[in-house]
């Protein structure tokens, strides 16, 4: 049988290159997003050349509707239908919204939100027509509760419910499940930007008093992922180690 390919979106980034490892390792033939002129891509690829040669790395930015389009064609072109995406890119750019520029907002509106409608457009009609499909968006804990200085992220974040919830709708009787992941705080350069004081403060709040692995972000990715997981839709899983229950 062929194997299920999977579109991760930012799949060389901290919680995104344990997504890809791991769903390589699980079977599926993982296409790894990035952006193009990546730092991360001149980083990892060549490791992951090495360790999972299956692998497939495309640079293309999730904020360009175009971009997407062609991408997803591409893909279905030349490496066949996929039938995993995980919306997985993502920025911050934290700051008090009596500050905020409209760059700011935008910038981070247009990666975290407009991405997933981006690339679900491109994908839906697809996996429609395939009547399969599975769409994971990673969302936060901020998407839920909110954060002081993030406005714009937690919006975003939030976005990704609503978008969830409707188009999980529109697409049940179809093969097709929409769900989010709501990760805490994840140690990786995203909260290695904190200031170190603030982020020290953040961790004591958290109840299993340590912030949380991509590991622990990819099980639910793969579990969500599965052909077993018809049932599951519409739904968020929060993994936070107890900070917003
Ligand atoms: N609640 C209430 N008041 C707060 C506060 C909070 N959480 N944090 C700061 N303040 C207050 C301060 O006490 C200070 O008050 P005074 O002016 O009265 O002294 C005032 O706000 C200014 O504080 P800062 O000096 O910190 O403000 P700043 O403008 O320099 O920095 C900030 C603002 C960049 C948002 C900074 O507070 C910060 O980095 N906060 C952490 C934001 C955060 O958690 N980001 C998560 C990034 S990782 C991620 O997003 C991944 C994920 O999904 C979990
Ligand atoms: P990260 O290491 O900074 O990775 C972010 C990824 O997004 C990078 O791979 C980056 O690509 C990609 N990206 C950003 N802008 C893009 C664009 N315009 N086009 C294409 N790709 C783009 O952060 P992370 O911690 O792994 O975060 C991954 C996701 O989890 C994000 O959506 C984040 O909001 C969410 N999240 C993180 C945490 C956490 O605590 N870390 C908590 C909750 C949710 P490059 O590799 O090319 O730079």
């Amino acid at each position: 049988m062929d194997r299920k390919v999977a579109l991760i979106t930012g799949g060389l980034g901290g919680i995104g290159l344990t997504l890809t490892k791991s769903l390589a390792e699980a079977g599926y033939q993982v296409v790894a997003g990035c952006r193009p002129n990546s730092s991360n891509a001149e980083k990892h690829a060549g490791e992951l050349a090495q360790s999972h040669p299956d692998v497939k790395v495309v640079p293309f930015n999730v904020s360009d509707f175009d971009e997407c389009q062609r991408v997803v064609l591409d893909i279905e072109e030349t490496v066949g239908p996929i039938s995993v995406l995980v919306n997985n890119a993502g920025i911050t750019w934290d700051g008090q919204l009596k500050k905020m520029k409209a760059e700011q907002w935008r910038s981070v509106m247009d990666t975290n939100l407009d991405s997933v409608f981006n690339l679900s457009r491109a994908l839906i009609p697809q996996m429609l027509a395939r009547q399969y499909g599975r769409i994971i968006s990673i969302s936060s804990v901020n998407g839920e509760k909110g954060q002081f200085g993030q406005t714009n992220y937690a919006a975003a974040k939030a976005g990704m419910y609503g978008f969830t919830k409707s188009l999980a709708q529109e697409v049940a009787s179809k093969g097709i499940t929409v769900n989010t992941i709501s990760p805490g705080y994840i140690e990786t350069d995203m909260i290695r930007a904190i200031k170190e004081e603030i982020r020290e403060g953040i961790r004591t709040q958290i109840p299993v008093k340590r912030f949380g692995q991509p590991e622990e972000i990819a099980r639910a990715v793969l579990f969500l992922a599965d052909e077993q997981a018809g049932f599951i839709t519409g739904s968020n899983l929060s993994i936070n180690g107890g900070q917003y229950m």
